[in-house]
């Protein structure tokens, strides 16, 4: 099979403490906390790494300030990891550090890490939702959820340089066996880890034709934890980066919040579940970003109410 998930992520980043306040009002639960640096988990034993001075097996940071250092995928077994770990190792050194994670890097200068996946099982609960004909939810009346918990980091979006382009996707196609789900010519690839079901668990989008972090998207189990997720954050003093709405590509409800680690970070929600037989489409012009995204005009013409 080969790469099931994002294992973890390490961000090389300045301010310890604002990043810590940002994961923990994000609903990431903190294991271990230095001078240096913090480590996240989420729900299904994802970790995420913030590191203010990260080690010697990562490359140079791609841009300026804090930024994403390194994805780590994880694989189901160990042949498997070592048959990718042979692919990658043909052209280019890969480090093994102590806790058994091979690190190279990809052709834009991201670290990318190898390892077995230990995915932890995690029983989600949708929360029940009535229609005519459809009741669900008989005597129940809802309570805010107020936080939300990221279940995984289900997908990550890197912008790399259009020149090369093709090359850059080949390494994660060719060598790490990602599968093309939406080519956008004009825009970047979408792809699927051949262990994930995910319409998507990486972008490569060449759109602004400039290296750096685009986001970490974060699967919430439902449409009201993307939206009571975002408006804690908002309370909190973070910054949101796109409004709700739910994406053409995926079909995912999300909310972006620019995050002090660099990038940015989506809550998600309901994206396309998809299997072998779902063919690579190939769009010659880029699709509208988004099938809705909320709009409000009462904060203009109306009187307050
Ligand atoms: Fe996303």
């Amino acid at each position: 099979m080969g790469i099931q998930r994002i294992e973890s992520v390490t961000y090389g980043i300045d301010d310890l403490d604002e990043c810590v306040r940002f994961f923990e009002d994000f609903g990431l639960f903190l294991v271990e906390r230095t001078d240096e640096h913090a480590v996240f988990e989420t729900l299904t034993g994802q970790t995420l790494h913030l590191d203010t001075e990260p080690g010697p097996l990562l490359p140079a940071p791609v841009e300026d300030g804090p930024t994403l250092r390194e994805v780590v995928w994880g694989v189901d077994t160990r042949e498997e990891l070592a048959r990718l770990v042979d692919g990658v190792g043909r052209d280019r050194e890969v480090r093994t550090s102590a806790d058994g994670v091979h690190h190279t890097v990809d052709l834009s200068g991201f670290g990318v890490g190898l390892t077995l996946a230990r995915p932890r099982k995690v029983t989600v609960e949708p929360r029940r939702a009535n229609a005519p004909g459809h009741v669900n939810r008989w005597n129940q009346a809802l309570e805010p959820l107020t936080r939300a918990h990221p279940l995984r980091m289900c997908h990550v979006a890197l912008n790399i340089a259009k020149e090369g382009r093709d090359e850059a996707v080949a390494f994660y196609t060719d060598r790490l066996g990602f599968r093309p789900t939406d080519v956008v010519e004009p825009m970047g690839v979408f792809m699927r880890a051949p262990g994930d079901d995910d319409q998507h668990t990486m972008l490569l989008c060449h759109r602004p034709d400039r290296v750096g972090a685009n986001h970490i998207a974060y699967e919430v189990p439902g449409f009201d934890d993307v939206i009571e997720g975002g408006n804690f954050m908002i309370e909190r003093g973070w910054r949101e980066a796109r409004r709700l709405g739910r994406h053409t590509i995926g079909s995912n409800v999300f909310r972006f919040l620019h995050a002090p680690c660099g990038g940015r970070v989506e809550y998600a929600a309901d994206m396309d579940r998809v299997d072998d037989s779902y063919a690579t489409r190939v769009h010659a012009t880029t699709p509208p970003h988004h099938i809705w995204a909320l709009r409000t005009n009462r904060d203009q013409d109306a009187p307050a109410s």
